[in-house]
């Protein structure tokens, strides 16, 4: 599949060897010329700006920073029609970190905001629930795969189901991409918990699945 990454930041630099790996055809995309090219290069992939990632994926995984994503897709040149029909999966987080709130887009979630705003593409949700590094070589935790909420049109989220797994962990379906307010506030706790030194998994590994609630 061909696969074009608007953002080479960290997120993009912990999910995409794992897609090179699998064999899809991946160009590295960013605002930042050389940030890209030297990504790219680490992986021996192309790479390029965010028009001409947004010309050749099939596929994009959209990983920058929320105050940056408006940006983003224009210059990918979303007005121009170049998202329509095209997958894009966001795993962005929209946090205020001054009060932990959620940022909201007249009440859109991020997810949301990027679809609108991408004149025909349709996002899929995905990978916005861990740091960088649990997706650079994920685990398994109490013997479990990691498994990575995700939500969207269901023929999108067809489309990157495989992408997920190739990660090396397992996807749980949760709806539709008005789940995706859901996955945003949820990663807002995460966040919340990671910048006080408290382990997540001490928070929400309560119960074991089957135990009578
Ligand atoms: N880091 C994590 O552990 C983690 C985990 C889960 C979710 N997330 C979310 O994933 C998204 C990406 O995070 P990241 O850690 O990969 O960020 P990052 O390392 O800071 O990379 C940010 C990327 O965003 C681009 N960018 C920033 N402002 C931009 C603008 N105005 N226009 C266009 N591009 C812009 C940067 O481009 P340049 O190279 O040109 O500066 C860079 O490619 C964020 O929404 C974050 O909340 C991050």
């Amino acid at each position: 599949m061909r696969i074009g990454t608007l953002g080479s930041g960290l997120m993009t630099a912990a999910i995409v060897p794992h897609w090179i790996a699998a064999g899809h055809d991946v160009m590295i995309g960013g605002r930042n010329a050389e940030n890209a090219r030297k990504l790219a290069d680490t992986h021996g992939v192309a790479h390029g700006n965010l028009a001409e990632v947004a010309e050749h994926g099939e596929v994009l995984l959209l990983a920058v920073r929320s105050e940056g994503v408006a940006d983003a897709l224009d210059l990918a040149g979303a007005s121009r029609g170049t998202l329509a029909g095209k997958v894009i999966v966001d795993c962005g987080n929209a946090v205020n970190l001054a009060d932990y709130s959620q940022v909201r887009w007249d009440g859109r979630s991020l997810a949301e905001e990027v679809e609108f705003r991408s004149m025909g593409g349709h996002v899929v949700k995905a990978f916005n629930t861990c740091l960088h590094e649990v997706w650079r070589t994920p685990r398994s935790y109490g013997g479990r795969r990691l498994r990575v909420p995700y939500c969207g049109a269901d023929e999108a989220k067809e489309r990157v189901r495989d992408l997920i797994t190739a990660v090396g962990v397992e996807g749980l379906d949760i709806g539709d991409l008005s789940q995706a307010r859901h996955l945003e506030a949820m990663a807002i706790i995460m966040i919340r918990l990671l910048r006080a030194g408290i382990p997540p998994l001490s928070a929400f590994a309560l119960v074991e699945a089957g135990e009578p609630l």
